[in-house]
């Protein structure tokens, strides 16, 4: 942060310190300025669910506009209820109101609990944006461990035992390990097996795990995700909330689910602290519509899984793109997010002056008008891409409603229908691969 000797302000070096506004803010900028020059970009950078929000949630909401009272800090009891058998019916997990905690997002609920706890943080990578600078805002290091490609960036335990040595020998004592599946940026998510091998390590070394499992419900299939809790009940948080699978990123609605008994009522007393003194408790009205949201409604739950499955199909049309020339990618099992590997095309790639996956990422936005993020974002030195499905055609919340009707209408079919900018990313994707030559 530049110094200026006359500002009134002095910042706090430790927690802004090599911290860059996010990846996602950098690549819309970008994109911005070049369709300010008349160039229509293509954009597979951003990741937001957009489609229509269930009308019921919605009148909820309209509803409770003139709730303007602080709510418990915690959340409403009758909605913690609600969650906690939400999480009964959509994963199988035995969760009491008491282990529920809500928030503003969960991004504020990750950034709370990393306040509230202490010790270096393990995290599997590639890994979301944003672990490691809230990390950092929390002054807690982060020891970066990164998964094998070739073996589909599955959690090995190998690996996170490795590096809890080599952290121990540098005076880092890890005590938190931090997981999110399914992913962002892999599009994957980890098996049952991959969950418990680590649940057996985290057990061995004392670790708290946080599982941020915020795509779950947008599993493309109905098989769903396994949860970390199911595997390591007594010492996983997992986060979660009305983003993804709802498309209510912009309602700030997150949610923590806390490990039973005494070791969970300790971290609530944390948070409660923590939360009571941010945010003093999430926006009335919001809670009233999370309500409805969280409630056994099977037209909400019918809503869940045809944008789940929605996702699954438009997401499916770029994955057969690059299965078609080759790019090895993991298999999308949630949400809109693809992870192509370049590394293939290394030597063709410098050729172009492309070395680092930001290079490629500014190749396919300057030359083939597409935007992505680039690997480095997530931790990765590889030529990796992260691409996301979920902004063509749903551009316009008109365009996000009309895909979503269509698909009710015929799910077979609904490609050919309404997506005419995902078809021609598809296209103008196949081009750029098939002109690196095999
Ligand atoms: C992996 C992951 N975790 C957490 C979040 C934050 O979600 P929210 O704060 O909207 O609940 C996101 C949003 O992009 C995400 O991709």
């Amino acid at each position: 942060m530049p110094a200026d000797s006359q500002s009134p302000f002095r910042f706090a070096s430790a927690s802004l310190a090599g911290l860059q506004p996010s990846a996602t803010l950098h690549i819309n900028e970008r994109v911005q300025a070049l369709r300010a020059a008349g160039r229509d970009v293509l954009h597979l950078g951003f990741g937001e669910s957009r489609f229509p929000v269930p009308a019921a949630v919605v009148a909820a909401l309209r509803e409770h506009a003139e709730e303007r009272s602080y709510l418990p800090v915690l959340g409403l009891p009758e909605l913690r209820a609600a969650i906690a058998a939400f999480y009964g019916r959509h994963f199988g997990l035995a969760v009491a109101a008491e282990q529920v905690v809500i928030g503003p997002g969960s991004k504020a609920l990750l950034l709370a609990l990393a306040l509230a706890t202490d010790g270096a943080v393990l995290l599997p990578t590639p890994a979301w944006v944003s672990y490691a600078p809230q990390a950092q805002l929390a002054r807690r290091s982060v020891v970066p461990v990164p998964m094998d490609p070739a073996a589909g960036y599955a959690l090995d335990p190998e690996r996170l035992q490795h590096a809890l040595q080599k952290a121990a020998a540098n005076w880092q004592r890890p005590e938190m390990l931090l997981l999110n599946t399914p992913s962002n940026p892999l599009g994957s998510a980890q098996n049952a097996d991959a969950l418990q091998a680590c649940a057996e390590f985290a057990r061995r070394n004392r670790l708290m795990v946080v599982s941020d499992e915020i795509y779950s419900l947008t599993a493309h299939n109905a098989r769903g995700a396994a949860s970390m809790a199911a595997h390591y009940p007594e010492g996983t948080v997992v986060t979660g909330g009305l983003s993804k699978h709802l498309s209510l990123g912009g309602w700030r609605f997150g949610v923590a689910i806390l490990p039973p008994g005494a070791a969970g009522r300790e971290l609530a007393a944390a948070l409660q602290i923590v939360a009571g003194e941010i945010w003093s408790c999430v926006a009335a009205p919001v809670q009233h519509a999370a309500l409805a949201a969280y409630g056994a409604d099977p037209a909400i739950a019918q809503h869940i899984a045809q944008s789940a499955r929605l996702h699954g199909a438009r997401t499916r049309v770029l994955h057969s793109v690059l299965q078609e020339f080759g790019v090895p990618c993991p298999l999308p099992d949630a949400g809109f997010y693809l992870y192509p590997n370049f590394e293939r095309w290394r030597a063709v790639l410098a050729q172009r002056n492309v070395h680092t996956s930001a290079q490629l990422a500014a190749h396919l936005l300057e030359k083939y008008a597409i935007a992505t993020l680039p690997g480095s974002a997530f931790h990765d030195d590889a030529l990796t891409l992260r691409l996301s499905s979920s902004y063509l055609d749903t551009e316009l919340a008109a365009g996000g409603a009309q895909v979503f009707a269509e698909f009710a209408r015929d799910a077979d079919d609904c490609i050919s229908r309404g997506h005419p900018r995902l078809q021609r990313a598809a296209s103008t994707l196949a081009e750029f691969i098939s002109g690196l030559g095999s």
